[in-house]
């Protein structure tokens, strides 16, 4: 596997792909990989040639009250996985590689309707971050598929839609949640946890599991299980962002009818904020 950490570098090295006839399939990431991470590598192995990932904590999508600093960076330990998991190509640039003249200068992407929402919510301007790196990471790699996680099912709806409306050639492909047995989802933001927060976290799937239930037994209103659900997460320690059932395509409110859902949830615990969500189809 080649590390490239700049653009030039790395243009040069997949140009040379690209004329070998070769498909590209790209990763992008923010490093401190885990299995959940490797699924997504694992995949991209079944749909392309060469598969291309990238670790880059993006400064423009942390909030000002949101600690850049502390996310956990371990560039060797992820090279090795990735290396062990048959990735040909790691995108590793600095900021100054991606944003030259500062973020603030930067042009922005903002992917209506979905930006403002949820996660965008409680985190004013993450998503434009997100959309913004997304974007400068595909003109930079011009994949032809890129694979992202339903973990973040509000990210990979931003990303699909982005896709669609700029109409970039890529093909979005979205991976189910790799999780740990207890049912926690796999994320770098566990390692925040101490070992009692640890065992409280599971609770979150087991109440979108619950959700779920109720949702398929038709036994209350969306509105109660969402207050029920967040009174279950708070019981056990979690401090409240949000437990909502949305529409599956566009994540807006759906009338009590809609059959495609699904169910989002986002809560603190200790230092950590835990996001998780699970689809339900209803007969
Ligand atoms: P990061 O949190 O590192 O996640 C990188 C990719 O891995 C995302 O597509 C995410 O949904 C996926 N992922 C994380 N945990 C997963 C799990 N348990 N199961 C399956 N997939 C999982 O998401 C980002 O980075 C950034 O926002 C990024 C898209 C790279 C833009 O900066």
């Amino acid at each position: 596997m080649r590390t490239c950490h700049t653009v030039k570098e790395l243009r040069a090295a997949l140009k040379a792909e690209r004329l070998k006839d070769k498909s590209i399939v790209f990763v992008p990431t923010m490093g401190n990989l885990h299995d959940g991470h490797m699924s997504l590598i694992r995949r991209a192995k079944n749909e392309g040639d060469v598969i291309v990932a990238s670790i880059f904590v993006n400064p423009m999508q942390f909030g000002v009250s949101e600690d850049i600093e502390r996310y956990p960076r371990t560039l060797v330990e992820d090279q090795a996985l990735l290396l062990e998991n048959g990735c040909h190509y790691l995108f590793a640039p600095d900021a100054l590689e991606m944003y030259p003249d500062g973020k603030r200068s930067q042009t922005q992407i903002e992917v209506s309707g979905l930006s403002d929402i949820l996660c965008g919510a409680s985190r004013p301007g993450h998503f434009v971050g997100v959309a913004t790196v997304v974007t400068k990471l595909f003109n930079i790699v011009q994949p032809d598929f890129a694979i992202f996680g339903n973990k973040d099912y509000q990210q990979l709806k931003v990303i699909e839609d982005m896709v669609r409306d700029l109409s970039s050639n890529v093909e979005v492909i979205g991976i189910d949640t790799a999780r740990n047995s207890d049912g926690l989802a796999m994320s770098s933001r566990n390692g925040y946890l101490t070992e009692e927060e640890r065992n409280i976290a599971p609770t979150m799937y087991k109440t979108l599991l619950w959700a779920k239930e109720q949702l398929i037994a038709n036994r209350a209103s969306h509105e109660d299980i969402r207050e029920q659900a967040q009174q279950k997460l708070e019981a056990v320690g979690f401090r409240r962002d949000y437990f909502e059932i949305r529409a599956q395509d566009n994540l807006q409110t759906p009338s009590e009818e809609e059959k495609s859902l699904v169910i989002l949830a986002a809560a603190h615990l200790g230092s950590a904020r835990l996001i998780d969500n699970l689809r339900v189809e209803l007969a």
